[in-house]
């Protein structure tokens, strides 16, 4: 690990992390200063990002211009975020699962599956609570709706909602 991004950690996780929400009266800079370490940690942060209070995220995470991630998400590596991205507070993203083909041993002892990368387009608003799963991918401009679980791919400009997520509706044609 490069001492770069040991320092954005170390600042990140003792400090930004449990700074104030930034839309917070008192907010103590807590903005400016989760981006910094962002910009430490991440290996591409785009400008005027916004990491909110309690957000866990891979160093391997990619974050466009002008996006920003709701407090208390968890959002890990292998994940890509396009520009002018909306997340709402505790948005879940997964890019394994737990390996469960063997039923004579544990599913404990068997493993991750490998790595399916999650690839959020530009212009997309994520409600609160969204679990977005494995490989998933959102096209530009979607919208999910709060509670939703994202099993499908979601295409451009579609308003998509529920457990598991469907379409609710068209940005376009509605
Ligand atoms: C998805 C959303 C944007 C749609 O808003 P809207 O265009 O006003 O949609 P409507 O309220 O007209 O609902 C349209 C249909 O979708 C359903 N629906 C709306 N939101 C839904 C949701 N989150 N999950 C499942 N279904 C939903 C409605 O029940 C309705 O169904 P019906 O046609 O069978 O009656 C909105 O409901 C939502 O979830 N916003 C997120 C709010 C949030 O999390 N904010 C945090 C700040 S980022």
């Amino acid at each position: 690990m490069s001492f770069k991004r040991s320092i954005g950690k170390l600042l990140y996780h003792a400090i930004g992390i449990h700074l104030p929400e930034s839309f917070s009266r008192i907010n103590l800079g807590s903005r400016g200063f989760r981006q910094f370490c962002a910009h430490l940690i991440l290996d591409h942060c785009g400008k005027w990002v916004n990491i909110e209070k309690g957000v866990h995220f891979g160093e391997g995470l990619s974050i466009g211009n002008g996006s920003g991630i709701g407090a208390y998400s968890n959002v890990p590596s292998d994940v890509t975020i396009g520009e002018n991205v909306m997340i709402g507070q505790e948005l879940l993203v997964y890019t394994q699962n737990h390996a469960m083909a063997r039923t004579d041993i544990p599913m404990r002892q068997q493993g991750m599956t490998d790595v399916n990368p999650v690839a959020i387009g530009n212009d997309v608003w994520i409600g609160s609570r969204v679990t977005i799963l494995p490989g998933v991918h959102i096209g530009d401009g979607a919208v999910i709706g709060a509670g939703a679980v994202v099993t499908k791919d979601i295409p451009p400009y579609e308003i998509w909602g529920g457990n598991p997520a469907r379409k609710l509706k068209s940005r376009k044609n509605d």
